[in-house]
Order: C-alpha cells, then structure tokens, then sequence
C-alpha cells in the first residue's frame, strides 16, 4: 500500500454499471469513491448554468478554473449509492439530466479541463483505499493502482438498462434514441485526443451483459479477494 492507501480503478463506457458496482464495493470494503463522470456533470451543470461555450475561448478559461477548485462531496445514501454535493448544494438529480451528460461529454474532450480536474481527482486518494470510477482511472489518473478493472456491456443492453431505469421513474423514453445516443456518447468518448477511453493494457475485462448486479460483483469481489483486500 501507497502513502495514499490502495486504489482500485474502474473504467468503461456508460451504462455498464461501473456506478453501482463502484459504489458497492467501497461500501464493502468501507473505501472512499471517486465518481469522476460526476466532476465532469458539474462543470457541464456549472457551464449550462453561466451560458458558458466550450469552444469560446474566455468561457473555456471560466470552466478551467472553476473544474480545478470544484468544491464537492459524495454522502453515502444508506446504501443506494451517493449523493453528490457542490458546496452545500444537492445535485444528485441536477447533474444526471439528459442535457447535462451530452455537455458533459463534450467538456470532457477539452485538454484544458481534464488537466484540471486531475490534481483534484488524485487528491481523492486517501487509506486505506480508493475505488475509482470513470474512463481514464487506470490509463491516466491511477496508472499505478493496484487492481484495474474494465466494465462493460453491449451498446444494446446498455441501451436497455437506461429506457428501464427512465421507464421506473415514470420517464417517458425513447429506447432506439437512447441507443444512439449512447453509441455517439460512447464514439466521442473513445476517438478523442485527450484521455480516449480504452482498457488499460493490465485491466480485466468485466462484461456485465446478461449478467445481474450480484453476479457482476461477485467477479470483482473475486479479484479482490485474490489481493487479500476484503479481509484487511
Ligand atoms: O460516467 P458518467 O456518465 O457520469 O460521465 C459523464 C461524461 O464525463 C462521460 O460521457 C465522459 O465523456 C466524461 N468522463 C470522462 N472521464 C472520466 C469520467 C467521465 O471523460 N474519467
């Protein structure tokens, strides 16, 4: 173990339930969680409130400095994940918002504003561990972690999974634009410059298709037992 504690990273396309299979594991093994899609929606969350334009050159500098001091939290929610806070402010919901995951993503591409979310991501490094959850955790921010994982899932299944989770909040959705979207959230995500997503080159491969949440842990639980973590 590091200065810093363990980390466990796990990267992936969304939708493949890198989320709850995160926040799972830290609440079993009592880590801290790192949820760096949640810094990205809230710069775009930040950018949509101020009109900001990511391809406007003062309003890129405005994002910048305020991605490199974001002030936020993640409260365990008795056992239903996270909430996420931006100062005092409760932007669980505000942040998962059809509008802001496509700014989001299109944030993301910007050199400038995933350097200045790094420092802030690495600081969430603490003992006796990190699980952290995003795109780049094992190629770029944690490149020395201890366990890397790769979640992923069919664009088909993930698709699903979403129109599911709208469907049970009463939200009427569309389930052939949902699989597009996520086939061109998850083309920008991988074709770009900065930080594109892909496996690390010592990551596992976990494909949760037509798997449950259970199963899927149970796999990682696996690997995390074979490191002597879950008895520590
Ligand atoms: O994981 P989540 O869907 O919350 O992430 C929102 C967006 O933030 C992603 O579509 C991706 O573009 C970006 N992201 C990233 N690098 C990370 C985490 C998220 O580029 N480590």
């Amino acid at each position: 173990m590091s200065e810093q504690g363990h980390v466990i990273t796990l990267d992936g396309p969304g939708g493949a339930g890198k989320g709850t299979l995160a926040s799972a594991l830290a609440d079993r093994l009592g880590w801290s969680l790192l949820d760096s899609g949640a810094l990205y929606r809230l710069v775009a969350l930040t950018a949509l409130r101020n009109r900001w334009d990511p391809n406007t050159t003062a309003d890129r500098t405005s994002a910048e400095q305020k991605a490199a001091a974001l002030d936020i939290r993640f409260l365990p929610d008795r056992g239903q994940g996270r909430r996420v806070l931006l100062g005092t402010e409760d932007v669980t919901d505000a942040i998962r918002s059809q509008n802001v995951s496509d700014a989001a993503s299109k944030w993301a591409v910007q050199p400038a504003i995933r350097q200045a979310l790094l420092a802030r991501q690495r600081e969430f490094a603490r003992p006796p561990g990190l699980i952290a959850d995003g795109r780049d955790m094992g190629t770029v921010i944690f490149p020395e972690a201890e366990l890397k994982l790769y979640i992923t899932a069919s664009a088909e299944e993930r698709a699903r999974r979403r129109f599911e989770q709208l469907s049970a909040l009463g939200v009427t959705a569309n389930l052939d634009r949902i699989y597009r979207e996520i086939v061109e959230r998850d083309a920008r995500d991988a074709s770009r410059e900065a930080a594109p997503l892909k496996p690390a080159v010592d990551a596992h491969i976990i494909d949760t298709t037509g798997d449950n949440v259970a199963t899927s842990s149970q796999k990682i639980c696996d690997l995390v037992a074979a490191k002597g973590w879950l008895a520590e």
